[in-house]
């Protein structure tokens, strides 16, 4: 079986913090599964369009969602079986005025959908895609953790439910704070202080990988 990785990258730039950490992750999951698949999806390189007028009047109620305009749920059918391909994902993304810039937003307006990845309920949305570990790599100017927060944060309490209520809860968030104030080799630094608070035993505990028989 061909361990599948998606790799989401969301900086408009190519020397970016978030794009380091997130291929060094991509580098430590192949070191696991070696012979590992990666499937690229460059939203900040390729950004996605937002919701078209179809697309919004598709999602609008169950009636329009039961008798789609033709050809409006094609990227997002497309997006979300990337998503189901994948053992592991793993995003780098920057924050963007204190949460996700607007290219993961436009990601995430495709993958959520109801009715395919998530039902509504009177208690909320319950999750209808199979869990499987999602290592997001984050690269923030300032601090948004710890004593030295100079900021809130809407990015990981944002992604957690998010992606929670699609089924996506085995989430770990790595980052890499104050790069405005990182310059040389203490980029490379951090980024190794980020990488050592990875765990990579919820890949061999994942569900998809247990459903698969595990080799
Ligand atoms: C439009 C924009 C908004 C930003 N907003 C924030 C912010 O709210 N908080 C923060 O800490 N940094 C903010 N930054 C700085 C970036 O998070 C920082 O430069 C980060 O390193 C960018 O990620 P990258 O290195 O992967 O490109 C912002 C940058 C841009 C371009």
């Amino acid at each position: 079986m061909t361990f599948n990785i998606l790799h989401i990258d969301c900086s408009p730039r190519e020397e970016s913090h978030s794009r380091g950490l997130s291929a060094a992750i991509v580098e430590m999951l192949l070191d696991a599964a070696p012979g590992g698949h990666v499937s690229r999806r460059d939203l900040g390189a390729s950004p996605l369009p937002h919701a078209t007028a179809d697309y919004a009047t598709t999602l609008s109620s169950p009636a329009t969602l039961a008798a789609p305009v033709p050809g409006s749920l094609d990227l997002s059918e497309e997006l979300i079986q990337e998503v189901e391909a994948a053992d592991a994902i793993v995003i780098g993304t920057p924050m963007h005025n204190l949460t996700v810039p607007s290219v993961l937003k436009a990601w995430i307006d495709q993958i959520m959908r109801a009715g395919r990845t998530f039902r509504t309920t009177p208690t909320g949305k319950t999750g209808m895609v199979t869990d499987r570990p999602v290592y997001i790599a984050i690269a923030s100017g300032g601090t948004f953790t710890g004593e030295l927060a100079n900021q809130p944060d809407f990015l990981t309490p944002y992604l957690s439910t998010v992606l929670g209520s699609m089924g996506l809860k085995c989430i770990q968030f790595l980052s890499i704070q104050a790069t405005a104030f990182l310059v040389g080799e203490a980029a490379a630094a951090a980024r190794e202080k980020a990488l050592a608070a990875i765990d990579l035993s919820v890949v061999a505990e994942s569900p998809r990988i247990a459903a698969q028989g595990g080799d």
